[in-house]
């Protein structure tokens, strides 16, 4: 189903990498609302997943930027205006990694420039990539900038490990510098706070099989899919939701206001 919610719209997609990404569900979802963009991923991911099919699907070019650095993120804001033909409408910021848990390091015993890499990379980034459309006045009025984030930024999720304090810095950036957008180019900044979901990176995490069906167990509507994700995301680039920023959105099947659920309860009584 299409709304042409997105036409005319031009923006920037970060972090697809195969076809389970949540950003290569919103890419989809994107294209078929009527918004045109380019894709961006790190130059390894490049070389790991099959984002050219993206690409080729989608109509779309590829810009590859490391979004740590504030070079590849300056030479992509600078390229995508040409490609596209104008001003930014809209950025999903889709990128998340920990060296530590891909390493199995416990939050307990972290190697420190580890965990400093996955701040940059996961929420430092943010920053960098607001930071480079800002100085480049390279938003349209009423744009949006969403990144994805999780609700261990709130409450413990033991095996998320230092991945927790970077969403929490995330979202604390994106209501930081979502000020500044708004106040200087009416441009909307928020997180959304996605159900674990089973992409690469989502299935790094320890118990995320447990977890993933725990969730679904807890949530009244299940767990939210990475097209569902994608479905909102559009929702927030589109003239629909132009009041909505500096917010952290819950989009979880209503997990994040549970205690406990029959489901749940049920499995613990099963088990005595
Ligand atoms: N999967 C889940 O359970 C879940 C739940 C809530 C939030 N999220 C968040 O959603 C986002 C997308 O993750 P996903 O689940 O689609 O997994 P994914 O592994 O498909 O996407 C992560 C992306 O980050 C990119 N990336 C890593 N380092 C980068 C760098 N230096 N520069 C640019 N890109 C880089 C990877 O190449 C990859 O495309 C992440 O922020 C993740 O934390 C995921």
């Amino acid at each position: 189903m299409s709304y042409n919610l997105l036409k005319g719209k031009r923006g920037i997609i970060f972090g697809a990498l195969d076809e389970n990404s949540i950003a290569w569900k919103t890419a989809e979802r994107v294209h078929e609302e009527g918004g045109v963009f380019v894709l961006s991923n790190a130059p390894i991911a490049m070389r790991m997943g099959t984002i050219d099919q993206l690409a080729a699907k989608t109509g779309s070019h590829i810009i590859p930027a490391d979004a740590t650095s504030e070079e590849d993120l300056q030479n992509l804001v600078e390229k995508s205006m040409e490609l596209l033909g104008g001003k930014i409408d809209f950025v999903l910021h889709s990128i998340g990694m920990s060296v530590n848990v891909r390493k199995g390091k416990a939050y307990t015993d972290q190697k420190y420039d580890w965990t400093q890499k996955g701040t940059d990379v996961s929420a430092m980034s943010f920053h960098k990539v607001m930071q480079t459309l800002y100085k480049n006045d390279a938003m349209n009025e009423w744009g949006s900038i969403v990144a994805l984030t999780y609700m261990a930024a709130q409450r413990v999720f033991p095996d998320y490990n230092d991945m927790a304090d970077n969403k929490a810095y995330l979202e604390s950036v994106a209501r930081s510098f979502g000020y500044f957008f708004g106040r200087d180019h009416k441009v909307r900044v928020n997180t959304i706070s996605q159900s674990p979901t089973a992409t690469t990176a989502g299935q790094g995490v320890k118990g995320f099989d447990g977890f993933i069906s725990y969730a679904d167990k807890m949530s009244p509507l299940g767990n939210a899919s990475a097209l569902d994700c994608a479905n909102y995301t559009v929702s927030l680039f589109s003239d629909l939701t132009r009041k909505v920023t500096l917010q952290n959105l819950f989009h979880d099947g209503g997990f994040s206001n549970m205690g406990v659920s029959d489901a749940v309860m049920e499995a613990f009584e099963k088990g005595q």
